[in-house]
């Protein structure tokens, strides 16, 4: 079976900058910078983007389209191509579980910046005024409680069912008329809508001369950006700095290795990896990092970004600010139309290698399998929804979304390195290639990020992972559920072990 390529060079960077480009970008990044010491948290973003985000953001494109040439879309057939071992494709099996799961979550969440941009069409969020409003609101909204704002979780389910289809309609179509078609409308819509409003960021001056003279746009911009040089001490910043690289880029997941596999074969991945790249960190540095807290600290002073975490920033903070200004509705809506276009050409990519896996390892039709995925995902996310005042969704979010990407990552990088070989990696990489990288990246990839990789793995382990493991801190109601999550966790890996045996055995038969 023939398998899709890219249509254009410009599409496929549009469909992986789409990928990259998410929540995370105008959500994460600002909260992240703003706690861990302004403009001084570059200095270790720096290192992280170059030491860690750029050679495994080239190596997962390279496995990625090195796998695709043998038919394969996902990493447990890449993995075995690598290193010819019965255990590496169930070691690839974490390329399509981590899609899996965070997709489940990942959609209902995008879901929420759908239903917000219909409130603040309809002028409800900006005639807020306080948080406490808005935070009944947002609870209401999530199920977690009723009152006068909505008494069932049914209008966010409807939100989550509209988001949830398109984005399965997209994966139906496949690569070239879903995925990338999708990134050449939303990606363009989106950076319109995030300079336009970065614009009237820009232009907030001081909101409230005569109570807060030195609450302005000039303060808001410092607080996000004045090095904080003290910050760089601390082991935490360099680790916080080193997980929005990841987060960010779409590392350590199976999501780039599987588009990846559908690039020709004599595509530039050196220079389409870097375009995709610098598209993903102007999003994140200049746009992310001008919108959301600098207009915040205009409005509210420096006091809420220590308290909120990026959600609250987000959903709750912004209405408040918007809801202040003439036309705030407007900006309300693009605010929340610019979130779900980064999601949702985000949410596409996590549920894309499910589909590419039952196409290429079972010879499934892209109908038939992105029906399948479907019905997967939203059994998945069913316990999620309605379990989430449980803590169901950070616990998967920490397992899967945090500690699992480094994991993955970590195998990978080791795989890629001393099984492939990093010298045959590197020709690899530069196959088709218009430009040479210079030596000293093949340096890094070998002996920076793998070693780079494993202190973050460990870090967290022990850090935070004790305390997740044990469950320090989680009122008692809410431990069988998470016991319950993590049994589901091992249990969708031993199905996705299971299928890959399955389909291996047949390969076996076939070639006899
Ligand atoms: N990179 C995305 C962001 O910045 C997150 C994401 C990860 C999306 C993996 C898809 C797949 O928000």
């Amino acid at each position: 079976m023939k398998r899709e390529r890219w249509a254009s060079r410009v599409g496929l960077v549009l469909a992986f900058a789409g990928n990259a480009v998410g929540l995370g970008n105008f959500l994460r990044f600002p909260v992240q910078a703003a706690k861990n010491g302004g403009g001084a948290f570059m200095i270790p973003y720096f290192f992280a983007f170059i030491l860690l985000g750029i050679p495994l953001m080239w190596i997962e494109w390279t496995i990625g389209r090195y796998g695709g040439k043998f038919g394969h879309g996902t990493t447990p057939g890449m993995f075995d191509k690598l290193w010819n071992k019965p255990i590496s494709k169930y070691i690839g099996a974490l390329g399509v579980m981590i899609p899996l799961l965070i997709g489940s979550y990942y959609l209902y969440v995008m879901s929420w910046t759908l239903g917000f941009a219909f409130y603040s069409l309809k002028g409800t969020l900006t005639s807020f005024t306080s948080h406490e409003q808005i935070s009944a609101f947002l609870s209401a909204y999530q199920g977690v409680v009723k009152n006068q704002y909505f008494h069932s979780i049914w209008t966010s389910y409807i939100f989550y069912l509209i988001a949830f289809l398109f984005t399965m309609y997209i994966v139906s179509r496949g690569i070239v008329k879903g995925i990338e078609t999708l990134a050449k409308i939303a990606m363009p819509t989106l950076f319109l809508f995030a300079f336009f409003l970065m614009i009237r960021v820009l232009t907030l001056g001081t909101p409230d001369p005569i109570n807060h003279p030195d609450w302005n746009i000039n303060t808001g911009l410092g607080y996000m950006w004045n090095p904080m040089i003290e910050y760089l001490k601390k082991g935490k910043t360099w680790i916080a700095a080193a997980g929005q690289i990841f987060f960010t880029l779409s590392l350590g997941i199976g999501v780039l290795q599987s588009y990846a596999s559908y690039l020709k074969e004599k595509e530039d991945i050196v220079v389409a990896g870097l375009a995709t790249a610098s598209t993903n960190e102007f999003a994140e540095v200049i746009l992310g990092g001008t919108i959301a807290i600098p207009a915040a600290v205009a409005f509210f002073g420096p006091v809420l970004v220590k308290t909120g975490g990026a959600f609250d920033l987000g959903f709750k903070t912004l209405p408040l600010v918007f809801g202040k200004l003439p036309y705030g509705w407007l900006f309300s809506t693009l605010w929340f139309l610019l979130l779900f276009l980064a999601g949702v050409t985000s949410g596409v990519a996590l549920s894309q290698p499910l589909v590419a896996f039952l196409e290429d390892e079972f010879g499934l039709t892209k109908k038939k399998a992105a029906l399948i995925v479907a019905i997967v995902l939203f059994t998945l996310g069913q316990p999620i929804i309605f379990l989430l005042k449980y803590g169901v969704l950070d616990d998967i979010d920490w397992w899967i979304g945090t500690v699992g990407l480094a994991l993955f990552a970590t195998l990978e990088v080791f795989i890629f390195n001393f099984a492939f070989g990093t010298e045959r990696g590197w020709q690899e990489l530069h196959r088709g290639a218009s430009m040479r990288l210079p030596r000293i990246f093949y340096f890094i990839m070998r002996y920076i990020t793998p070693f780079f990789l494993l202190a973050i793995f460990i870090y967290w382990i022990a850090t935070d992972g004790i305390n997740f493991l044990l469950m320090k801190g989680v009122p008692a109601a809410n431990r069988p559920f998470l016991i319950a999550t993590r049994i589901a966790i091992i249990l969708v890996y031993v199905a996705i072990a299971v299928l890959i045996r399955i389909a291996w055995d047949k390969k076996k038969n076939v070639g006899k």
